[in-house]
């Protein structure tokens, strides 16, 4: 399949879709960039915030994504021993804090204590594990959230108090589909659907899902709206199969260019990646 790219001079443009408005972005590793107009859109999803640079879950992760104009940060969502809800990717602390523990067997102040920034650079000393409220406050209406209940069946109740928060907010009615929230626990996101009807859900799907049938989609799509797979088990079946039962399909985690562009190739609806810049510019195929 032959691709059609056409060498734009100067700065190459990216369409923000939150917004509405052209922004200027820089050019991706391919060297060249394709014309607006040969582009097809597809949602930029900056996993853990712009994670490949910066420290994954945090402040500084979120707002690089923001400045690198994605679509939307992918967040995930446990909750602390004394039930705050709190963004980390991991069941422990060991990875990303210089901390060591259980997420939800330590109190809020005890993770809230933690540095999450140093064990990816010194330059990000000092960043802290945040709240979901926290998170929602800075970055609604400014960029897309995907909110991830990471692990719910640990936390009994987290999918009433991240509703909770939502509805506080009034972040709980149809808005945009800019705010999605998604599970690889598919039961968590039926209940999570019941509580927040007009809001769009997800499943994520790992690498056991490879050959879901045309049936299994129709039941997802009773209460989802988008099927997110691994994206190595991503095929053109399965891509025409989502949009056949009615759902958006943004697989996960792309971290190469190479990457990025065969999903890009399989007319996948969004893209999570570690680097926003894979995602800017997309050259059509020709068919
Ligand atoms: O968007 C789905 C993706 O975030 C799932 O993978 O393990 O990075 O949470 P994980
Ligand atoms: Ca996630």
């Amino acid at each position: 399949m032959k691709r059609v790219i056409t060498v734009l001079t100067g700065v190459g443009i990216a369409m923000s879709s939150f917004s509405g408005t052209t922004a200027a972005a820089p050019a991706n590793d391919l060297g060249s960039v394709v014309s607006v107009q040969e582009q097809q859109k597809i949602i930029n999803v900056a996993h853990r915030g712009a994670s490949g640079h910066a420290p994954e879950n945090t402040m500084a992760a979120y707002q690089k994504a923001f400045e690198m104009k994605a679509d939307y940060i992918e967040i995930d969502v446990q909750m602390s021993q004394d039930g705050e809800l709190v963004i980390i990717h991991d069941n422990t602390v060991d990875r990303t804090t210089n901390g060591t523990g259980t997420v939800g067997e330590m109190t809020f102040e005890e993770l809230r204590q933690l540095d999450a920034g140093s064990w990816f650079s010194e330059d990000y000393a000092g960043e802290k594990i945040l709240t979901f409220g926290e998170v929602l406050d800075a970055f609604r209406g400014k960029i897309g959230i995907l909110i991830e209940l990471k692990s719910p069946e640990l936390y009994p109740g987290v999918e009433e108090k991240v509703a909770e928060e939502l509805i506080k907010r009034n972040l709980h009615k149809p808005n945009n589909e800019k705010v999605v929230i998604q599970s690889f626990n598919h039961k968590s996101m039926q209940k999570s659907k019941e509580l927040l009807p007009s809001l769009p859900h997800g499943v994520i799907a790992g690498p056991s899902w490879a050959n879901v049938t045309e049936e299994q989609l129709a039941e997802f799509a009773t209460y989802a709206d988008y099927f997110n797979p691994n994206m190595n088990i991503v095929t053109h079946e399965m891509v025409d199969d989502v949009h056949e039962a009615g759902m958006k399909i943004y697989p996960y985690t792309s971290r190469s260019q190479e990457q990025a562009l065969r999903l890009f190739d399989l007319n996948v609806d969004g893209i999570v990646t570690d680097y926003t810049e894979h995602v800017y510019y997309h050259p059509v195929k020709n068919h």
